[in-house]
């Protein structure tokens, strides 16, 4: 057997996730480690003691045992004060740490020659870093959670309905912030079939904000947003000013906010002021997903849910814990790939291999000695890295990787090939040909111009669409079973001649395989667009 991983219970108040599951215990143990579960670790997440023992862990009684048998230690939380004490020399921790906003626990575990892996320390622009991001896997389940809240407070349905009864408006969600969990929110809201708006500083998110079924609201002032690395920052005071104006408009039309605007290492910039709450329909929703870090929204009581002119705002700051079960899952499921590439020998020994990029920048202390924060990426890794990132991002709409920009003589020789080979073609071709190849190149390029301009939310449908009109070959297989009268000639002959049996026989097969073709391809498009149509 290899290392001993451990598996407390988290002692912050309320919390309750737990830093694996059954499921991942098994895979971890396949690795070649061995797996002690504090007892009732699991069970606010409901993973009783009896399920996390059928997977192979052993269940031990008490912090202090855990503490003391464990090689490493997974947590959720950063450890208190109590916990650091447990501690021994040439142990492991990986948890949540923000080593930037806690200096003390750092002096604290430093003191305690440890090694401490911070996940959210972990340089999410590596695209191999994808599968270990807990910021990334937690707040899609807190931009869920928030629709639900928001739901659960909202006295109407999310969807529009035409009932005996009479007609229910759908409800309007505006989505301040579109990152993480602004896009899982928007997408939850859809769902249910709200409309759903969205607004954020950086203008790269519109796309992502279409393809998930919402709408873009732009600021009327042009500024660039991003402040690197996919990260927003403090915008001038006149974007701000045109910000305002146009939330504050938003507030007055919309049933619901969610905000969830941050800018690493600045308070939430404050976006929704106690006027535009002010200025809501009563009965009207905030969820301030920024509470913990002071709040977008002014009147937010971080940790509660509180009643200002008529508006629920909701400000709670476990929003990932109350969906224990799913948040657990994903968080254990991060820390398994993160075992997966400290282990990559698999017999249970990790190797914190510090000139590996990703773990450099997770490790925050390396046998007592503060490693953080971490030099910046090398040139190499980070521009390897971020184009990944973009890529899958965009691909995951439907979109290609983004095309580099050509050298400037890559080009002009292209362009020097293309104009020879047509002149070439030119030159040589039957006047027949040339007919044909340029209906041939304008429909390229009428098509490119088509299919370029639809929403990459809409190419499936496009595609049906288009497949069920290229059925319009279908012409040919008709003129040759023509009757006379239509075309002035003998039965299925375009050129004078009749032609045999066995072609009208083709002629009809293929009519009967076009016409399923045409009608299927309408239908499904139908069918398919119906899932857009609000
Ligand atoms: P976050 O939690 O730091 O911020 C949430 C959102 O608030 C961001 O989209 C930000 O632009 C927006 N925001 C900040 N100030 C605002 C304002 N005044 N008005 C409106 N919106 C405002 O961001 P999160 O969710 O952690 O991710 C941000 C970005 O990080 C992602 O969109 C992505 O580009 C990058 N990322 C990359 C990953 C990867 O490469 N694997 C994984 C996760 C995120």
């Amino acid at each position: 057997m290899g290392l001993k991983i451990g598996i407390p219970k988290e002692i912050f108040a309320g919390e309750k996730r737990v830093a694996s599951v059954p499921d991942v215990v098994e895979k971890l143990i396949k690795l070649g480690f061995a797996v002690a579960v504090e007892s009732g670790a699991g069970d606010p997440a409901n993973f009783s003691d009896e399920s996390y023992r059928a997977a192979g862990a052993e269940v031990i009684d008490g912090a202090a045992n855990l503490w003391a048998a464990a090689d490493i230690v997974f947590k959720v939380r950063g450890p208190s004060t109590d916990e650091v004490a447990l501690m021994h020399v040439g142990q492991t921790l990986i948890s949540f740490v923000w080593p930037a906003q806690n200096p003390e626990l750092m002096q604290q575990l430093a003191a305690k020659q440890v090694t401490v892996l911070a996940i959210d320390a972990l340089p999410r622009m590596l695209s191999r870093a994808q599968k270990m991001d807990a910021l990334t896997s937690q707040a899609g389940v807190t931009g869920y959670r928030a629709v639900i809240e928001a739901a659960n407070v909202f006295g109407r349905f999310f969807n529009g309905q035409i009932t005996a009864a009479g007609k229910v408006p759908p409800a309007k969600v505006f989505i301040a912030g579109a990152g993480v969990a602004g896009l899982a929110a928007i997408g939850t809201a859809a769902s249910l079939g709200a409309i759903v708006r969205a607004n954020d500083t950086r203008a790269e998110v519109a796309d992502q904000v279409v393809s998930l079924g919402g709408e873009f609201v732009k600021v009327d002032f042009v500024e660039e947003g991003s402040g690197g690395g996919g990260y927003a920052k403090v915008m001038s005071e006149g974007f701000q000013q045109a910000q305002r104006e146009m939330y504050a408009k938003q507030a007055r039309e919309v049933d619901i906010i969610i905000t969830t605007a941050l800018i690493p290492g600045k308070p939430a910039p404050k976006l929704i002021t106690a006027e535009m709450v002010k200025s809501m329909k009563p009965g009207s929703v905030i969820v301030d997903m920024a509470a913990e870090q002071g709040g977008n929204c002014e009147l937010t009581e971080p940790g509660q849910a509180v009643v200002r002119h008529g508006v629920t705002i909701v400000g709670y700051t476990d929003l990932a814990s109350r969906l224990a079960k799913q948040s657990s899952t994903l968080y254990g499921t991060n820390l398994f790939r993160l075992s997966e590439e400290l282990c990559k020998t698999k017999d249970g020994v990790i190797d914190v291999n510090m000139e590996d990029d990703a773990i450099r920048g997770l490790t925050v202390i390396k046998d007592g000695n503060i490693s953080w924060p971490p030099p910046p990426l090398k040139p190499a890794a980070a521009s390897v890295a971020a184009k990944p990132v973009a890529a899958v991002q965009k691909k995951a709409q439907g979109h290609g990787a983004p095309s580099e920009p050509m050298a400037g003589n890559t080009l002009a020789i292209m362009f020097g090939v293309a104009a020879a080979l047509f002149w070439f073609v030119g030159a040589n071709a039957p006047a027949a040909f040339l007919g044909h190849f340029t209906v041939f190149v304008l429909a390229c390029f009428v098509g490119y111009m088509v299919v370029w301009n639809v929403t990459p939310a809409l190419h499936t449908p496009l595609m049906s669409v288009t497949n069920a009109i290229s059925s319009i070959i279908a012409i040919g297989a008709l003129v040759q079973i023509a009757p006379p009268l239509l075309t002035g000639l003998p039965p299925g002959s375009v050129t004078g001649e009749r032609p045999d049996e066995l072609i009208r026989w083709l002629s009809v097969a293929a009519i009967v395989l076009t016409a399923i073709n045409m009608f299927g391809g309408f239908a499904v498009t139908q069918r398919m667009l119906a899932m857009f149509r609000k």
